[in-house]
């Protein structure tokens, strides 16, 4: 609420008390690490838009792409100190705050989205999200955006390509056993960083989605792309309890509600990207992309599966079993070694 000064007023408001005028809009502060063409970049455009029109502008929605405002390492912080309101970080980005969430990183856990989907909308999927409550955060929903490639200075076709190199990962301890698994040297850097990592060649490789590998150019520093689809790389839309809660539950409902729809329009984007960004990496010419034959890639998941037993506890046997059951339907049996 804002106050005039008596100044401003006039004579007849000066004599009487401060005069209220409309209240301000409240401001949510979105803050992203990536470019605007990608999944979450667009998800985070619509919720912007859809929140304006659902709230007739009470509620203000300000999108901060490409790290502007914080890298994934500080998001977090600044939402408990109230600096942004709302992030999606990657499910990776979370191991400070809680253990489960680190199922998501698991390599050769989920055979596509639909398994993705499956798991994430069943009750323990959905109970996932409340994991970083006991931290004052709320896990608001899943984004995706996509399975992980191999990105290289030099050919991965088998594990042992790999042994030597040095791969930027994102902060999981899961993805530091993952690589180490294939004797491969982990970094952990902030998204930020590795495209210059990648073109002053201070890093071989890194693993990302297509979307992410087109839109930050690291195409164009990576001669090689395995097309290994061998982990996940989605996102937990959060808020801090202290932001949510002190909506009033109206608007509240309104942001959820647009929440919801931007939601469902940014994972159809994820899914068209995972095929669109493929192809204009290949058309490009400037990264040749290697499929993997069933037993090369028969030997990356025999290297990599380990790293399941590793978090077993941590993660929970049940959990895992869950997630993994979820690549099967009624119509279809699946197994690890299965191509995406
Ligand atoms: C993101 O997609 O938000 C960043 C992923 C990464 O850090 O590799």
């Amino acid at each position: 609420m804002k106050l005039l000064p008596f100044a401003a007023l006039g004579l007849a408001a000066a004599i009487s008390a401060p005069v209220a005028l409309a209240d301000d809009p409240v401001v949510i502060k979105f803050s992203h690490v990536v470019a605007e063409n990608t999944p979450k970049g667009q998800m985070a455009n619509r919720f912007k838009e859809l929140v304006a029109e659902k709230t007739g502008g009470a509620v203000v929605v300000e999108v901060y792409p490409n790290s502007q405002l914080f890298g994934d390492d500080k998001v977090l912080e600044a939402m408990l100190l109230g600096d942004v309101q709302m992030a999606a970080p990657a499910l990776s980005k979370f191991s400070r705050y809680t253990d489960v969430l680190a199922l998501y990183d698991l390599p050769f856990l989920f055979q596509d989205l639909d398994a993705v989907d499956r798991f994430q909308q069943s009750e323990q999927g959905q109970a996932m999200l409340d994991s970083i409550s006991r931290k004052g955060l709320i896990g608001l929903g899943y984004l995706h955006n996509g399975m992980k490639q191999l990105s290289s200075s030099k050919p991965l076709r088998t594990p042992e390509d790999a042994a030597g190199l040095k791969f930027r990962i994102m902060s999981s301890e899961v993805l530091e056993a993952q690589f180490k698994a294939v004797d491969a040297a982990p970094l952990k850097k902030p998204f930020s960083e590795v495209f210059t990592l990648l073109q002053t060649r201070a890093i071989d490789g890194q693993e990302n989605t297509w979307s992410n590998i087109y839109s930050k150019k690291f195409f164009e520093v990576q001669p090689y792309i395995t097309e290994s689809n061998h982990g996940l790389l989605d996102y937990m839309v959060v808020t801090s309890k202290e932001f949510w809660m002190g909506l009033p539950d109206e608007q509240r409902a309104q942001v959820n509600a647009a929440l919801r729809e931007a939601l469902d329009f940014g994972n159809q984007i994820a899914r068209d990207k995972a095929i669109e960004d493929k192809g204009l990496i290949a058309e490009s010419g400037r990264s040749e992309i290697l499929e993997l034959t069933p037993e090369q890639r028969a030997q990356w998941v025999e290297a990599m599966k380990p790293v399941w037993k590793k978090f077993e506890k941590e993660i929970g046997a049940d959990l895992i079993d869950a997630a993994y059951a979820a690549n099967t339907t009624d119509n279809q049996v699946a197994s690890a070694t299965d191509g995406q």
